[in-house]
């Protein structure tokens, strides 16, 4: 194990997975597991930066742990465990904001559209708007500090495990910038080579955008046009059968529309290739019936997910095993983790008399 790089990511403990989540993320977490020393963890001290509810967040962490296990993540071969299982996470954040600026914290673009949100205001506000109003004196309205140091706490989490390899999509590149920022400025302040700079890694596969069924854009929690994984039969059917469509093509050949372009990405994900073929060539002809191609879809999404979704309520319901498996997890992951931070303490000069 020990020979092999260190790939880790974590997902926030924000409600359940939806196919973008899959073919995204799990579905190659799966595959890198085998050629990979992996870390995946639920971080669920990141989703109290939006303050959720104490039971809700307990049981959305319970429901990806057994979500990574259902779709195939082996806790023999990879580490899964639970952020705030792992203390030395939240030393290590400690010390590492003291080498951190507020001002490259406030100008990372997840946190203007958080804090901008916390606040109430518009999405096209001036972010002069928005640096007033954070410092404002109106105390009903206030952004938490923990959104703020949101970066600091991923790059701990990443720079605890030294990990080199980091999977993750798009929205999260500012945030890996960052921890290699922090990682480069600790190693040189301290004159030591502790870090490694960690580098983004989709695993030799094109990174897929999964669209939603609404006709816009991206599969995502907040739009609410996801598939979940966890979908039964009849509610996902429902879905795939009321995804958006067009007129339907009027000449040979015509280009095709986004809604229907993202229903042909869909198959493209869980369907064979001949089947997408098809949907094509009766789009170019003009003999296309989205309700037979909706159909289909649904049929070729639920051969994914059934299996995963049985798995799913059968992890659920055993605790034992749940617990079982966070406990090996997070005695691996602490394990590294202390090393680190026990480096860490060294190097900034906080040592024991005892
Ligand atoms: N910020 C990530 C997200 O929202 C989740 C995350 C937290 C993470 N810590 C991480 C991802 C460390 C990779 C590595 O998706």
């Amino acid at each position: 194990m020990n020979d092999k790089e260190v790939v880790l990511s974590g997902i926030r403990a924000t409600g359940n997975l939806h196919l973008g989540n899959y073919y995204g993320a799990l579905s190659k977490f799966v595959k890198m597991q085998n050629d990979y020393d992996c870390l995946y963890f639920i971080a669920d001290l990141h989703a109290l930066t939006t303050t959720p509810d104490p039971n809700i967040l307990h049981e959305n962490v319970k429901n990806i742990l057994a979500e990574y296990l259902a779709a195939g993540i082996n806790p023999d071969n990879a580490t899964i465990f639970v952020q705030s299982d792992v203390p030395e996470i939240s030393e290590m954040y400690l010390l590492l904001n003291m080498h951190v600026g507020i001002g490259e914290l406030m100008r990372t673009t997840s946190f203007k559209d958080k804090a901008r949100k916390q606040l109430g205001i518009k999405s096209g506000s001036e972010d002069e708007d928005i640096e007033k109003q954070i410092i404002g004196t109106d105390s009903n309205k206030r952004v938490n500090a923990g959104l703020l140091t949101y970066p600091t706490l991923m790059a701990v989490d990443i720079l605890i495990q030294k990990a080199h390899k980091v999977p993750v999509g798009k929205d999260q590149e500012q945030h890996l910038e960052l921890t290699r920022r922090f990682a480069r400025r600790f190693n040189s302040f301290y004159g030591v080579d502790l870090f490694p700079e960690p580098q983004n890694f989709n695993f030799g596969t094109q990174s897929v955008k999964v669209p939603g069924l609404d006709g816009s854009g991206k599969m995502g929690k907040s739009e609410g046009n996801c598939i979940y994984l966890i979908d039964d039969e009849k509610v996902l059917r429902k879905k795939v059968m009321r995804a958006v469509t067009d007129e339907g093509p009027t000449e040979p050949n015509q280009p095709i529309s986004a809604p229907v372009q993202n229903l042909l990405t869909l198959m493209e994900l869980t369907s064979a290739p001949e089947i997408v073929q098809q949907y094509r060539d009766a789009y170019a002809d003009c003999s296309i019936r989205y309700g037979d191609m909706k159909k289909q879809l649904a049929e070729d999404i639920l051969k994914v997910t059934t299996p995963i979704r049985e798995r799913y309520h059968d992890i659920r319901n055993d605790d034992a095993y749940i617990a079982r498996v966070v406990r090996q997890g997070a005695e691996r992951a602490r394990e590294r983790a202390s090393k680190t931070l026990a480096e860490v303490r060294e190097i900034m000069g906080i040592r024991k008399f005892y």
